[in-house]
């Protein structure tokens, strides 16, 4: 049987390893298909994995991955042949089954998107759950609101998450207010973001209600920025939260619910339904424009996960980061 390469992760006592080995279709967890990866992404939650920040990984030893896309190798399921194009999102892979940093994965086909015919595995990867995310948030903002309504505002921007929201919100003709830390030059611009505010903007949260300033917002940090940026959101407005890089905690109150009728609206893409991932990802391959999507990701080896993923979470990239797996 001819073997092929994978990370792993172990743990022995509290400390962690990584290693990068050969192994063979035999070894991999149970599962009715076999997909040939061609690449996968590091997402936050895999960055976290990776450095042992979070206990995000349920059994060890592990591969770790949140999402791959690749090729149908075998299956027992009927409604995929050999050679169709696949993506996988979540669904505890990476965390309780072996996950896309492998060039091999056996997975259960009911966790499997059909690649829209518009995106390669590529563009699906450089897209990755922070990308579907995005999407699911979107959705949620178009729900409720019309571009003409007013400002979007986009915290994290420059991250995965925060630059495709920007990305496409622009696209759909909304004006975005992107929130970054980081000191701008032209990557937001060239995104599409019409203004962009500092980190230090939502530091000072001083009264219940401040002055209003966006009507809808895409939140990727939480804690106290999510505090201060409801407290600025206009009467009616709506804020969508799926991210929590600053922290757990929102210490928010009453008032932008109650005299200005606020909502407040959570966006999860790990175990959302097979349906709306499958809607998210025809939208993505519709409004996704290629060329500022491969200008904002990186392409790295498998070997280069680790030093990736502590860039990732000192907020030392911008945009998205695509593993190749079809070279050693
Ligand atoms: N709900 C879901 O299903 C789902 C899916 C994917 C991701 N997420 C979550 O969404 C969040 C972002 O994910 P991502 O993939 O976009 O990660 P990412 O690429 O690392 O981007 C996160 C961005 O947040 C900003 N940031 C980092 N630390 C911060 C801090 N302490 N305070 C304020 N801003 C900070 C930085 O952007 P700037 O430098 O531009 O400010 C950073 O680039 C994570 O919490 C992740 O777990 C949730």
């Amino acid at each position: 049987m001819k073997k092929f390469r994978a990370l792993i992760l172990n743990k022995k006592n509290e400390s962690q390893s990584i290693s990068y080995k050969l192994i063979s279709e035999n070894q991999l967890m149970e599962g009715d298909t076999l997909v040939r990866i061609n690449y996968s992404t590091i997402n936050y939650k895999d960055a976290l994995a990776i450095t042992n920040k979070r206990p995000i990984i349920k059994k060890w030893p592990m591969i770790p991955g949140v999402d791959l896309a690749g090729v149908i190798k075998r299956s027992s399921n009927k409604n995929f042949q050999k050679g169709d194009k696949v993506i996988l999102n979540g669904y505890g892979v990476g965390e309780s089954h072996y996950g896309g940093f492998s060039q091999i994965a056996k997975v259960n086909s009911k966790w499997l998107t059909k690649l829209p015919e518009f995106l390669t595995p590529f563009e699906a990867m450089a897209i990755g759950s922070a990308g579907l995310t995005a999407m699911l948030s979107i959705m949620q903002i178009q729900k409720h609101l019309k571009p003409s309504d007013g400002k979007i505002l986009v915290t994290g921007a420059t991250g995965g998450v925060g630059s495709i929201s920007v990305m496409i919100l622009s696209k759909l003709g909304y004006d975005v207010i992107a929130g970054s830390g980081k000191k701008e030059d032209v990557f937001l611009s060239n995104l599409g973001a019409k203004e962009i505010v500092t980190r230090d903007y939502f530091n000072h949260n001083d009264k219940l209600l401040n002055h209003q300033e966006w009507v809808g917002v895409i939140d990727v940090v939480g804690s106290k920025t999510l505090a201060n940026i409801i407290s600025r959101t206009y009467y009616g407005g709506i804020v969508v939260v799926c991210g929590l890089a600053e922290g757990v905690d929102l210490p928010t109150n009453m008032m932008p619910f109650i005299i200005r009728a606020i909502t407040l609206k959570g966006v999860e893409s790990i175990h959302t339904s097979q349906r709306l991932k499958q809607n998210a990802w025809n939208s993505l391959s519709k409004v996704i424009d290629k060329k500022k999507l491969k200008n904002l990701t990186t392409k790295i080896k498998l070997t280069e996960v680790e030093s990736y993923s502590k860039k990732l979470l000192n907020s030392k990239i911008k945009g998205r980061i695509v593993i190749d797996l079809m070279r050693d």
